[in-house]
């Protein structure tokens, strides 16, 4: 093929808030993810109602006898159970994954709210199977409900933690707390550093959250006027700011409990922090994803219309205003800065949506006519609900549509035209969700070629979030994901290259270019096929991957300096053409060949030889 390209053509011109990220607490991407705290259901707030594996101890092992309360002796309304310990018990916590990380020399807050006779003692211990994490700390506890700290050092790096709070007298516990001193820019109740570093490196300009079907699935009451006041409530930002231990625990829609201790005022903080517009999502009192519930309820309407109101105060009006002062007194008197705000999440009953909608856009508008409102298209990308969710919002001017779709990549490859044919003076184009099917090296190169027909419709396309974002490997509800954790490590998908690559390389405007002819992509994608592992030479002698066989297909033994191989490894992988694997060493690229075209199965092993003491 042959390229022409006109310099002194002028393409559309690119916004540089053309590529953010969408954070959804999916795959257990806020507890046990991105939010710093290692202790899981602090609160013994876990209930069947959010997984039917679930009881008030999840997480927690208890010696001696101990029982979770719910009565008029707890801590306060919003989160509402205590654990009643015995004289002479101790509870014990194992946190996420294998345990709770703790890192050799960093420091460890602890904190506890706790009742207990004026005497009484907790002794607060790090362990693991190998013995003592950090020297135990005392804590004497005064009588009524009151919040103890204590800070611990770990003398020793382990994954498999246990934190322990033992009594001498019967004591009453609530919000058993162990967060790293070091978070993300060492925020209090903050964020874990890998994870919120990567997000950092991708250099998104803009942050959607915090979802997702999250946010309008199930029940559109309050707090206090539910039915069943706990749990599946749809996400109501008022839910989750202010002390944590007032924050009310909910139902999370992916079948697990979430805190709230990653809440509004944190993802404003967060989104900041790493120079991105905040966008938040709000419920548009219709249930998305699958649920087909409208809400004919108006006073319920009026008051989320009203709540969506007050977050728009809470993010960017005075410290005189109610909301605004309640932002300062979590911290930050100065606005976070709210220009874009998104009403609904695929919402299948478009017209239902769109009456609601319009409410909302009615009334932000005329309270704050600087703000954007975000409308959307429906669960994907075509069909009847698609269609006519499109036709709404076009008759009504909107400014902007958040659509979502995850495909093929050979559908990407496909569609690289899809927004040449948009309608140049309708609303403009959110990319909300999008994905190819995998993490592999393909499905990374098919993106990286459909969002080169984003930037050529950039006067259409405003805005772009590949999704989800994160990933606990051992709590998967969703894949592919952009970026990949446990509680110990993280790595990157070749998608997050790929996203990396054009947010931190937005250019002004495109240069028009013709071809002399079009890729077959109506074929499936051959080709190489990423593998890799992680591994750095601080904490490995040698690291290697070898196919069922034992053939040994590649290995390092770090004698060059600072290598660091990316990514997982292991499991059965099915290869055409070739299998790529790569650590950073360019001189360590390996193609695996499978000797013809066809689709070949690899069994590949990843052997790593760990650093004593790491
Ligand atoms: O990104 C995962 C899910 O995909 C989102 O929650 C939802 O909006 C979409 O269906």
């Amino acid at each position: 093929y042959e390229i022409t390209v006109d310099p002194n053509g002028r393409g559309a011109a690119i916004d540089d808030t053309m590529y953010g990220v969408f954070f959804e607490d999916i795959n257990r991407a806020a507890d046990g993810g991105l939010y710093a705290e290692l202790v899981q259901n602090r609160s013994f707030e876990y209930s069947t109602a959010d997984n039917g594996s679930y009881t008030p101890l999840t997480s927690w092992t208890v010696s001696g006898s101990a029982e979770v309360r719910d009565d008029s002796g707890r801590l306060n309304e919003r989160n509402r159970n205590y654990l009643a310990l015995s004289a002479g018990s101790a509870v014990t916590n194992a946190g996420y994954n294998t345990g709770l990380r703790v890192e050799k020399g960093k420091r460890y807050d602890f904190s506890v709210w706790a009742r207990a006779e004026e005497g009484s003692t907790l002794t607060v211990g790090l362990k693991d199977a190998a013995g003592t994490l950090a020297t135990a700390r005392q804590v004497g506890v005064l009588g009524g409900w009151r919040r103890y700290t204590a800070t611990f050092t770990a003398n020793r790096t382990s994954s498999h933690g246990r934190l322990t709070v033992a009594t001498t007298r019967a004591a009453a516990l609530d919000m058993v707390s162990l967060f790293p001193r070091d978070t993300y820019k060492r925020q209090s109740n903050g964020l874990r550093k890998d994870l919120a570093e990567k997000i950092e490196a991708l250099n998104p300009a803009f942050v959607r959250f915090p979802g997702g079907c999250l946010v309008n699935t199930g029940s559109m009451e309050d707090y206090s006027e539910s039915s069943n006041w706990q749990r599946k409530r749809s996400y109501q930002w008022k839910d989750t700011i202010g002390p944590v231990e007032e924050r009310a625990t909910n139902a999370n829609f992916w079948g697990y409990n979430q805190s709230y201790g990653l809440g509004y005022y944190e993802y404003f903080r967060f989104a900041e922090d790493i120079g991105a517009m905040p966008l938040p999502v709000v419920p548009a009192l219709v249930t998305g994803c699958g649920q087909n519930r409208a809400t004919d309820d108006e006073a319920l309407l009026k008051r989320h219309i009203q709540d969506t109101l007050d977050l728009i105060e809470f993010a960017n009006g005075p410290v005189t205003s109610t909301w605004g002062k309640k932002r300062a007194e979590m911290g930050h008197p100065s606005p976070f800065g709210l220009t874009h705000l998104a009403v609904g999440n695929e919402e299948n009953l478009p017209r239902e949506f769109f009456a609601r909608f319009q409410k909302f856009r009615a009334a932000i508008e005329a309270e704050y006519p600087d703000i954007t409102v975000v409308s959307n298209s429906g669960p994907d990308d075509s069909g009847s609900t698609f269609d006519t969710a499109w036709q709404l919002n076009r008759e009504a001017d909107v400014d902007m549509v958040d659509e979502h779709y995850y495909n093929s990549p050979q559908w990407f490859l496909q569609n690289n035209d899809r927004y040449n044919s948009y309608d140049r003076g309708g609303p403009k184009v959110f990319l909300g969700e999008y994905a190819s099917q995998g993490n592999a090296l393909k499905n990374a190169l098919a993106e990286a070629a459909f969002m080169t027909g984003l930037e050529r419709n950039a006067d259409v396309v405003k805005l772009a979030s590949y999704a989800p974002l994160l990933a606990n490997e051992d709590y998967v509800q969703w894949r592919p994901d952009l970026i990949w954790f446990n509680n110990h490590a993280s790595w990157n998908s070749a998608n997050y290259e790929v996203q990396k690559l054009f947010m931190n390389n937005v250019g002004d405007r495109v240069v028009p270019s013709t071809a002399t002819g079009t890729p077959d992509v109506s074929g499936p994608i051959t080709g190489a096929v990423g593998l890799s592992t992680w591994a750095t030479s601080a904490a490995y002698d040698d690291v290697r991957v070898t196919a069922a066989d034992g053939t040994e297909l590649l290995s390092d033994d770090f004698s060059g300096d600072a290598s660091r191989w990316t990514h997982t490894g292991g499991g059965s992988w099915s290869v055409q053409d070739g299998a790529y694997l790569q650590s950073d060493e360019a001189a360590e690229n390996t193609m695996v060949s499978a000797g013809d075209a066809g689709w070949h199965d690899y069994d590949l092993h990843v052997k790593a030889t760990k650093k004593a003491g790491k």
